[in-house]
């Protein structure tokens, strides 16, 4: 089976739409194989803080890049929920701290970077299938995908979910705060040169402000099979 053969949905959008839910609720469904792109811009960003080397510091950052590996492990058999490990070590927490959603939005600027993780994010698509989660998912890096989802959500909601989350964990935040870093990313990730956050032309985009994670799974499955009519009608 050619790698071009095996279906990917891409799901792109800024933070707290939501991405991640569905894209970990469609793997399980479909039983297909699971990239949390995302997870390797923050792994990034949280060797190279581990290792002082500096955000604009370009050549010791692809060369982290190009040595980064990171293994995605089910924390238990069915729980759905993943583990991120790297050099041994669980980071699954620590890459979700603003330090390193920060880290990781700077350096994923940086087209050297990105360059260099683009290999490791395709080496995901394996038979039966991939769900990818991301910015460019779909306008870069699978470009080809069977299905491409754009999600948004308003940026006061997406500040909102995000503050639930943290509180569920124990972790005191401002929310005003977390709307300043959550706007301030958006712009970068928005304005950047390389792969800049942007619907796909031939995305499907829904916005999650109102919806809940059962609604929205509802509809990509709904469009996923309406694509496999179609193309199975085209053979
Ligand atoms: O999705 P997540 O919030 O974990 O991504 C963290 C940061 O990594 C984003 O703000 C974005 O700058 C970067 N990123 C990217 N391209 C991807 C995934 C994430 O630029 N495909």
């Amino acid at each position: 089976m050619s790698s071009e053969s095996i279906p990917v949905i891409a799901i792109d959008g800024p933070s707290g739409t939501g991405k991640g839910s569905l894209g970990v609720r469609l793997a399980r469904t479909l039983g297909w194989h699971f990239l949390d792109s995302g997870a390797l811009y923050r792994t990034l960003g949280w060797l190279a803080m581990q290792e002082a080397v500096v955000f604009d510091d370009v050549v010791r950052l692809a060369h982290l890049a190009a040595r980064l590996v990171v293994e995605f492990r089910d924390a238990a058999p069915g729980s759905g929920e993943m583990r991120v490990m790297c050099r041994g070590e669980d980071v699954t927490r620590s890459i979700r701290s603003e330090a390193c959603a920060h880290a990781a939005s700077q350096i994923a600027a940086l087209p050297a970077i990105r360059a260099a993780l683009l290999a490791q994010q395709r080496s995901f698509r394996q038979p039966p299938g991939l769900v990818a989660d991301g910015r460019d998912m779909g306008t870069a890096v699978f470009a080809d995908a069977t299905l491409k989802i754009y999600l948004s959500a308003s940026p006061e909601e997406r500040a909102e979910r995000r503050y639930k989350q943290l509180k569920d964990q124990g972790v005191n935040v401002n929310l005003r705060d977390l709307l300043d870093g959550i706007l301030e990313r958006d712009a970068r990730d928005s304005a950047r040169g390389a792969s800049p956050l942007r619907a796909a032309p031939d995305a499907v985009i829904i916005d999650t402000t109102r919806l809940d994670l059962g609604a929205v799974f509802e509809r990509v499955i709904y469009l996923l099979d309406a694509r496999e009519r179609r193309a199975g009608k085209n053979q």
